[in-house]
């Protein structure tokens, strides 16, 4: 595959997607919504496939927020029938591949048959070294700070800490992503300039990449244009220009300047 220039030293360690576009690519094609969900999941396919190759070791993909419960009942049977699908036929490949697949969110909301193929899919893949795949199912960034102090308080009850033991390692121990590091890269399909509840604690610092494309268009080149354009900014997590000699590839880097200074 021709890398257009991408850096391979200088990848992100994480990148989080939010795949939004499919019912108005169905809609432009005179197809219903569907449709586009089924065509989104062949660019699931490339966006996990092209990671691992370039050896991005985490991705995260917001599949199915809180919110999406409101829309009509068909479009979220058809949802998590593909997506109980995608995780059955995906899973030899995810063991070929070393892919380790974990979800977070409220999994409990999922209909049975689809927890109990996620649960299956985590188990089976839980060993797997090459790469880990992030999906956000019934997942709501605010849901995730609420369980958090809800898991801190609880500790401060039964005084396992103190109040003024709680800092940001804390909070970064109790949230979802835990196991995981920030995101460096978010990208967004269908140029909606907003998060939707997705990440909020975790991309304090991670660079925004928003395109117009929607997400059953967005394949291998539009994946390797966002990357391209990650390596181009520079990343000063609050510090100057000359205090940064070149581009950081995260936010790990400047607390060891932090550290040294
Ligand atoms: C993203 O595409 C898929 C999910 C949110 C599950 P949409 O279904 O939101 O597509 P648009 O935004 O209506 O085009
Ligand atoms: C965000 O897309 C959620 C996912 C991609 C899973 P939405 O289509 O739900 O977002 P809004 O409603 O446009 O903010
Ligand atoms: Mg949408």
């Amino acid at each position: 595959m021709d890398l257009g220039g991408l850096d391979k030293s200088r990848l992100p360690r994480h990148v989080a997607v939010i795949m939004d576009g499919n019912g108005r690519w169905a809609r432009l094609r005179g197809k219903g919504r569907t449709e586009g969900h089924r065509r989104g999941t062949a660019s699931v396919r490339a966006v996990v496939e092209m990671s691992r190759k370039l050896d991005i070791p985490y991705l995260s993909l917001y599949a199915f927020s809180t919110e999406n419960w409101f829309r009509p009942k068909d479009e979220v049977h058809a949802l998590m029938g593909m997506l109980e699908h995608y995780l059955t036929v995906e899973q030899p490949k995810m063991m070929r591949h070393g892919i380790r697949l974990l979800a977070i969110g409220d999994k409990d909301r999922l209909p049975r048959r689809v927890l109990s193929t996620l649960k299956h899919a985590e188990r089976a893949t839980r060993n797997n070294q090459g790469m880990t795949v992030l999906l956000a199912l019934s997942y709501s960034g605010r849901s995730d700070i609420v369980g958090m102090v809800q898991r801190i308080a609880r500790k401060v009850k039964e005084g396992k800490c103190g109040v003024q033991d709680i800092n940001e390692e804390m909070v970064r121990a109790h949230v979802a992503t835990s196991a995981i590091p920030d995101p460096d890269l978010l990208i967004r399909t269908s140029g909606e300039m907003r998060i939707s509840n997705f990440f909020l604690w975790q991309i304090a610092y991670t660079e925004l990449y928003i395109t117009p494309t929607l997400w059953p268009d967005f394949r291998e080149a539009e994946y390797l244009q966002a990357l391209i354009e990650f390596q181009r900014r520079r990343r000063r997590f609050g510090r100057t220009d000359e205090q940064i000699a070149q581009p950081l590839p995260s936010l790990a880097v400047a607390r060891e300047l932090e550290d040294h200074s």
